[in-house]
């Protein structure tokens, strides 16, 4: 699995992506250290805060099929939006140093170590007493 037939699997996902409130459709495709792949679309709701972002989508997909450890995530937008910071928290709990491949629809391309993009998360021990 290269890093660009990670991004076209965020990019084939995305036509699934359910935003007519936003009108921002975003697509996810997160590899899984097995190899395996889980794609994820946004789902909003009339209900707004009911929302899930795609990064969440697939992140539950794995998680929920058994996969706990990713080695990198796929996130296409029109602009190439970042995620954002709960999808960033969710993904830092399982795997803190997993690839993040930020694309927009033209091909530009950006990467970064998920820790980078979220500096000082919570963490697990954090909560411990
Ligand atoms: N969205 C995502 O799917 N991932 C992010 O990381 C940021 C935002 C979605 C949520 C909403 O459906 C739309 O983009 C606009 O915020």
């Amino acid at each position: 699995m290269t890093n660009a037939d990670l991004i076209a699997a965020a990019l084939a996902v995305r036509d699934h992506a359910y935003a007519p409130y936003s009108n921002y459709p975003v697509g996810a495709a997160l590899l899984a250290a097995s190899g395996r792949v889980y794609t994820g679309c946004n789902v909003e709701s009339a209900s707004f805060g009911a929302t899930v972002c795609a990064e969440r989508a697939a992140i539950v997909k794995a998680i929920s099929e058994g996969d706990r450890q990713f080695e990198a995530i796929a996130v296409v937008t029109h602009d190439g939006g970042a995620p954002c910071g709960i999808c960033r928290q969710l993904m830092l709990e399982f795997s803190p140093t997993m690839v993040v491949l930020i694309a927009d629809t033209r091909g530009n391309v950006r990467s970064a170590c998920l820790r980078d993009l979220l500096p000082d998360g919570f963490a697990l021990e954090h909560g411990q007493k």
